[in-house]
């Protein structure tokens, strides 16, 4: 089996691979989210306190499989360096303890990894990576090799919902109940918000100006109740997602995508994974979708490249593993 560890922001998870048939063995998460929302957003010192203390919870349920792990997989890039250091440093303990051999996984591979977690991985294919830290249109070839299409140059998709949710008092992380909301809109043309770089031909995200859009809109009304947050989230979350559809339209135009998938925490967005079904559709690529499970940061995918990186026998120094808070992808 493969051990797979991932504590790169404010979940800590670890999880068993099975090498030969990808069955996953035992995977579990330990999210700080509700210790985070209090602060509306992750703080890092917290963050590494409470990795310290759940991750060896989560060893300890494992205690009984050690033997039969042959190798360990470990996120040492992108995130925050002190919640890092806690998954590789007790990866490197492991290691020297059960006398088995390291690897250091890129946390954007896993979630691409997310869409192959039970079958081999399928290249050519485009990407669309979607999470608190990265909105990013990757084009990955035959070789597994990524090019960077597009990426955002200030907030993140997912960030965009935290700080919406944020202004409107409803806790970390956002995703998910601002999209709640946004269903229960009885006025959707009340608030109009302008898409962010319609006609600009760069092929860029930003999502920084939306936010401030919302900013303003909340600052106009007084007293705010459920209808007019309701109606705020469906006109930011639809106008976030004409964004991203605006520039992967132009994407698709340029690249004949024959597979497309969409990952990352924001991934779990269903008026999004909607637009970007018609638009396969339109363009006749097969649609790959992470089970929603495994949207959000989970070891299961660390794991998973873990098992690519010990059949490939790439492996890493205790002495040469370090932790990197951003990524080789992003500096692409
Ligand atoms: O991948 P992830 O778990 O962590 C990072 O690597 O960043 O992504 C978390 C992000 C958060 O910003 C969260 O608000 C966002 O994903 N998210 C969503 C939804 N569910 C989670 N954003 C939009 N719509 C959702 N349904
Ligand atoms: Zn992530």
């Amino acid at each position: 089996m493969i051990l797979g560890i991932e504590s790169s922001c404010d979940d800590s998870s670890v999880a068993l691979l099975d090498i030969k048939n990808l069955e996953l063995i035992y995977h579990k998460k330990i999210s700080q989210e509700m210790e985070h929302s209090l602060y509306g957003g992750v703080v890092p010192e917290l963050a590494a306190r409470l990795h310290t203390k759940a991750l060896p919870m989560l060893l300890e349920e494992i205690k009984p499989k050690f033997k039969e792990i042959k190798a360990i997989a470990v996120t040492n890039e992108p995130g925050l360096s002190v919640s890092l250091i806690g998954g590789v440093s007790m990866a490197k303990a492991l290691s020297i303890a059960l006398k088995v051999p390291l690897m250091a996984v890129n946390h954007l591979i896993g979630h691409i990894y997310s869409l192959f977690l039970n079958e081999e991985a399928k290249f050519p294919l485009g990407v669309l990576l979607v999470s608190g830290g990265h909105t990013m249109v990757l084009d990955i070839d035959e070789s597994a090799k990524i090019n960077l299409l597009l990426s955002t140059g200030d907030d993140s998709f997912g960030e965009s919902f935290d700080k919406v949710a944020k202004m409107l008092g409803l806790g970390y992380p956002g995703g998910a109940v601002v999209q709640e909301l946004a269903l229960r809109s009885q006025n959707k043309v009340r608030f109009k918000f302008t898409v962010p770089l319609l006609h600009d031909k760069r092929l860029e995200y930003s999502f920084s100006g939306l936010k401030n859009q919302v900013r303003v809109e909340i600052s106009k009304l007084a007293n705010l109740n459920e209808d007019d947050m309701a109606d705020i989230c469906y006109a930011f979350e639809n106008t976030a997602c004409l964004h991203i559809m605006d520039k992967l339209t132009k994407v698709f135009e340029a690249h004949k995508f024959k597979r497309f998938g969409i990952v990352g925490g924001a991934s779990a967005n269903l008026n999004l994974r909607s637009r970007i079904e018609k638009l396969c559709q339109k363009h006749e690529c097969e649609l790959l979708l992470a089970p929603l499970k495994f949207c959000s940061d989970n070891a299961a995918m660390i794991a998973r490249v873990g098992r690519e990186k010990y059949l490939r026998g790439e492996f890493v120094k205790h002495n040469e593993l370090m932790i990197k808070p951003r990524s080789e992808i992003d500096r692409a």
